[in-house]
């Protein structure tokens, strides 16, 4: 009796313990393999924060109704913990809200934790506050980083932990990310980064998730049993650093991002698919779209340089979650044909065979019989009819044609079936009736501003709690200065480290500078009107996003650092660099939340015949209604100059239209190795002219709009449109 009930219960046991090890996701040289199933995976990046939870499902099911298997997302440091152990899990923060509906939408999961992420986001995802604690040295071998991103790594997993979603709870979480495109800024470093990827690894399989952690770019060195994984626009010549692990492609990037001031760009549906055939041929066995759907960087979380408030990526969703045509219906074709063969792909690696000059056949022929065929073409000029089989088969230049039974042609990567579909921006709702708020010029007088000599690195003053710092100081001018009759202005020179700056004399502005995408650093230099006796300058210096990206782009500096100086006075040439400089942090509208219902009421407004238009440092507000249907909505800021938006109260982003891209226009054929110099659009127009306003932050009416103005531009012709594609 005991020794039967001992049977049963070894039994018991040894089914419990077998369906555990089933449960649990491992992988192998050829593939991942979850529950015992070996599988291509076909994932897509969808980032929590540049959409709106009322976006999160439908996206969702555009992946799905796509043909992927995973969504894969970064973790946000700097939206979850703003400072230091305070917490945010809200709104466009709710992560296990998104991974919840990545589950219940039946899909898997990627989650690239980091807690370095790039992203074109505000810092590389660290929170600003990281920077300034004592001894810290971003992304090597230094206790207090090493300290904090175990603290954040711990807080994560624990949260993914309690909430069941990691996989072998039932969750959707297949694989993690530790750090992030490490690779060459180790080789940079040398051997305090080998030290630190070695840690970060150790620390992260630590943490027992029972999932597998993938290091992406850690090409040589990403230790056992860490992944390592490619990005790049072609990753198929890729192989991991141990014959033991999958052949992974993190980062198939299906456009680029805006920078004010660049072009957009547009990679076509037959490369990016090219791109994808070519990598799983090769082996291959996870990919995932960077983006899926890139989505709006809103508020102020688009790094710097430059990084437009867009995101769009020219991903197969667009910014906006409409269907970017034929991209989507062009990349879902292929993921049905990919499907196909995956029996045949997943049991075997591939026969490659000789065809012509530029011309091969992969074939994955398993022993169950099952055959699955590409052929491929790589000549970006030539079509070419091959023969396989003893069949014939005609290729398009560039292009890969898939066989799921080794005879039929299901899919070519150059023949697109979608229809495309070009998006319009509709006026809508009307005029908009405005009203301005001019804000104020400060000076070194004001009582409430920051005394302390010398130039300060603006950061280090602001904490990135404005964009905006203002460097205030006096000038005297002796009456008997030469210039007083002379007329000779003298000449004003300000040297900053970016990344704009307008430079006011006596309250009046007298000149704007902005760096450029290669060079943030930047030089007034303008001859000026100044006055015997005290001159007031104000200079606004305004940061566009903090550097993403970088060997410790933590040193980077923004701001006046000097030096600055004025030629031509009887001395010579003055130097103010070292004189004494007031600060104030932020506009005063900023202080004065105008951007609020309640703030915005604390001030009077200017209207009709008194309504500023072309002024600098003006704030412009008007009401709407939402507009019917539920056709998306945007703001078209072809008008305007350069600031941000607020709507109820909520930022849209830095506008910036004033800024026009430069670049090289010059047509785009799909055929041949894409860069992101090819295939640029809308040179001579600004970069960014369209705003998402997502629907769900508007009321039915008497909506709140708010314009911060540096420039000065005209909200006469600043309308609100929808968007149908
Ligand atoms: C695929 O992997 C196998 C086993 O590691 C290797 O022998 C083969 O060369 C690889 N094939 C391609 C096309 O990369
Ligand atoms: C930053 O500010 C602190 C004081 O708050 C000062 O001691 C330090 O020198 C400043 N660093 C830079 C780079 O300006």
């Amino acid at each position: 009796m005991l020794r039967t009930n001992i049977l049963l219960l070894i039994i018991v046991l040894v089914s419990f313990l077998s369906c555990t090890v089933r449960a649990k996701v491992s992988y192998d040289g050829r593939s991942f393999i979850i529950n015992g199933q070996r599988k291509i995976l076909i994932s897509g990046s969808i980032h929590y924060p540049r959409s709106t939870p009322e976006m999160w499902p439908d996206l969702i099911q555009k992946a799905k109704d796509g043909g992927l298997d995973v969504i894969q997302t970064y973790v946000f440091w700097n939206v979850h913990e703003p400072s230091p152990g305070k917490y945010n899990f809200e709104g466009r923060g709710d992560i296990v809200r998104f991974l919840k509906l990545v589950k219940a939408a039946g899909l898997y999961a990627h989650l690239r934790i980091g807690p370095y992420i790039c992203a074109e986001w505000n810092f590389g995802g660290f929170p600003v506050w990281l920077k300034y604690v004592p001894g810290m040295e971003f992304r090597t071998d230094n206790g207090p980083f090493k300290a904090a991103m175990q603290g954040f790594v711990t807080k994560i997993v624990n949260l993914m932990k309690s909430e069941n979603l990691f996989e072998p709870q039932g969750g959707p979480i297949i694989m993690s990310q530790i750090e992030n495109e490490y690779g060459p800024v180790e080789w940079e470093i040398g051997a305090p980064g080998k030290a630190y990827t070695k840690w970060a690894a150790q620390m992260a399989v630590a943490q027992n998730t029972g999932v597998p952690w993938v290091m992406c770019m850690q090409d040589d060195d990403a230790p056992d049993p860490v992944i390592d994984a490619c990005n790049g626009f072609y990753c198929e010549g890729f192989v991991p650093n141990k014959p033991y692990k999958p052949k992974m492609f993190t980062e198939i990037w299906t456009g680029w991002y805006t920078q004010y001031g660049g072009p957009n760009l547009h990679r076509p549906a037959e490369d990016l698919a090219y791109a994808v055939a070519r990598f799983i041929q090769n082996n291959g066995s996870f990919f995932n779209y960077y983006m899926y759907h890139g989505g709006t960087n809103f508020g102020r979380t688009a790094s710097g340089l430059f990084v437009a408030t867009s995101y769009d990526y020219d991903a197969p969703i667009d910014e906006y979650g409409l269907l970017n045509e034929p991209k989507w219906g062009h990349l879902r074709d292929l993921h049905k044909a990919i499907k196909q063969c995956e029996p045949a792909m997943v049991s075997t690696y591939p026969t490659v065979i000789w065809l012509g000059k530029n011309q091969e056949a992969h074939v994955f022929k398993s022993r169950s019989g099952a055959c699955a065929a590409f052929l491929s073409n790589y000549d970006p000029t030539y079509s070419v009819r091959v023969s396989f089989q003893n069949l014939p088969y005609d290729l398009p230049p560039w292009s890969v044609s898939i066989l799921p039974d080794c005879k039929t042609v299901v899919y070519n990567t150059a023949k697109v079936n979608s229809p495309s579909s070009e998006p319009l921006m509709t006026p809508v709702g009307g005029k908009l009736s405005w009203q301005s708020y001019t804000d104020e010029t400060p000076s070194a007088d004001d009582s409430d501003v920051l005394v302390m000599n010398g130039l300060w690195e603006q950061l280090n003053v602001t904490r990135d709690s404005s964009d905006y710092l203002w460097y205030l100081t006096d000038v005297n001018i002796a009456s008997n200065e030469g210039f007083l009759k002379s007329g000779q202005d003298p000449l004003f020179t300000v040297m900053s480290a970016g990344h704009a700056l307008h430079v006011f004399i006596n309250g009046q502005l007298s000149g704007t500078v902005y760096g450029s995408l290669d060079n943030p650093k930047l030089t007034y230099s303008s001859n000026v009107k100044l006055r015997a006796g005290v001159n007031k300058i104000s200079l606004l210096s305004v940061a566009v996003g903090l550097a993403n990206v970088g060997v410790h782009f933590e040193t980077w500096n923004t701001g006046v650092l000097g030096p600055i100086t004025l030629k031509g006075l009887n001395e010579g040439t003055r130097d103010l660099t070292k004189q004494r400089w007031t600060y104030k942090v932020g506009l005063k509208g900023e202080a004065q939340s105008l951007h609020t219902v309640t703030g915005s009421a604390s001030v009077e407004w200017a209207e009709g015949s008194l309504l500023a238009n072309k002024q600098p440092l003006t704030w412009y507000k008007t009401t709407f209604d939402a507009p019917p249907g539920n056709d998306p909505i945007a703001l078209d800021m072809g008008s305007m100059g350069k600031g941000e938006v607020w709507v109820n109260g909520q930022s849209i982003g830095r506008h910036w239209p004033a800024n026009i891209a430069n670049g090289n226009c010059g047509g785009c054929n799909y055929a041949g190795t894409f860069s992101e110099k090819k295939c640029q659009m809308h040179c001579g127009k600004p970069s960014q002219r369209w705003y998402h306003v997502p629907r769900s932050w508007l009321q039915p009416s008497g909506n709140l709009l708010v314009v911060f103005e540096e420039w000065g531009g005209d909200s006469t012709w600043l309308y609100l449109v929808k968007r149908t594609r």
